[in-house]
């Protein structure tokens, strides 16, 4: 089985950023798990399908048509939906709720359970999401659990869209986080939460070359 390094955390907590960096520098793949979510919700939506009709979406997840395309030098994937690119639309706030939506429903995550797990190829496979070392690759040879206060990961977020050129409320973000978080880790199918095994990283007053570093020397372990 190809080697897998699992990195799970709440909204902000720099888990895609460092998920990218890592599979760069070790040459490894990349599932964003989370993307998968957002991209089962933007399906819906295109689809007229509503966000509590669990049985088209459990059909919709399975069937999804999707391609991720790497071509940029920075390791940043090109999402193509249906045809149609996403990348962006995938990643307002708005989907981002959605997704949380989606992602509490069982057979939800069942009908991708298969499909993340595809992803693992050699040389080995960085895989970000929530669920990561509990659920899809409970044997994971290295498990990484990234976490920060609430209001460090709102800032995080609002200082993302703004260097975008993107409008945003930090208050908004905040409330939008907390919520996010109360429904990933209360939710009763694959709640959000550290693997047993994981080496938790609280990343809070760490920079993003801190927090690979520390990984990066975990996973030479
Ligand atoms: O980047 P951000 O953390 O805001 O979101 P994301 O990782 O793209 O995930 C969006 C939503 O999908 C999360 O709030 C979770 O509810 C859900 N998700 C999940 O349940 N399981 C995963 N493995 C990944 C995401």
């Amino acid at each position: 089985l190809p080697p897998v390094i699992t990195v799970d955390g709440p909204s902000g907590s720099g888990k895609g950023t460092i998920c990218r960096l890592l599979a760069n520098a070790l040459g490894w793949s990349l599932l964003d798990s989370g993307a998968l979510y957002r991209l089962t919700a933007v399906a819906a939506r295109h689809h007229g399908v509503s966000l509590d009709d669990v049985e088209s979406l459990q059909v919709m997840a399975a069937h999804l048509d999707v391609q991720f395309l790497s071509e940029s030098a920075d390791g940043e994937l090109k999402i193509i939906l249906e045809g149609e690119e996403v990348t962006q639309t995938i990643r307002t706030e708005n989907v981002g709720a959605d997704a949380s939506v989606v992602a509490a429903l069982g057979p939800v995550r069942q009908a991708l359970l298969q499909r993340q797990r595809d992803f693992a190829q050699l040389p080995g496979l960085i895989a970000d999401g929530r669920d990561m070392g509990t659920v899809v690759f409970p044997e994971a040879c290295l498990k990484i659990y990234l976490d920060a206060s609430a209001e460090e990961r709102a800032s995080r977020r609002y200082n993302q869209l703004i260097s975008k050129g993107l409008s945003a409320s930090l208050e908004d973000i905040l409330i939008d986080i907390k919520s996010r978080d109360d429904r990933d880790m209360n939710r009763t199918v694959a709640p959000l939460k550290p693997a047993p095994n994981a080496v938790i990283l609280d990343t809070t007053k760490m920079t993003i070359e801190e927090v690979l570093e520390v990984v990066l020397d975990e996973a030479k372990h």
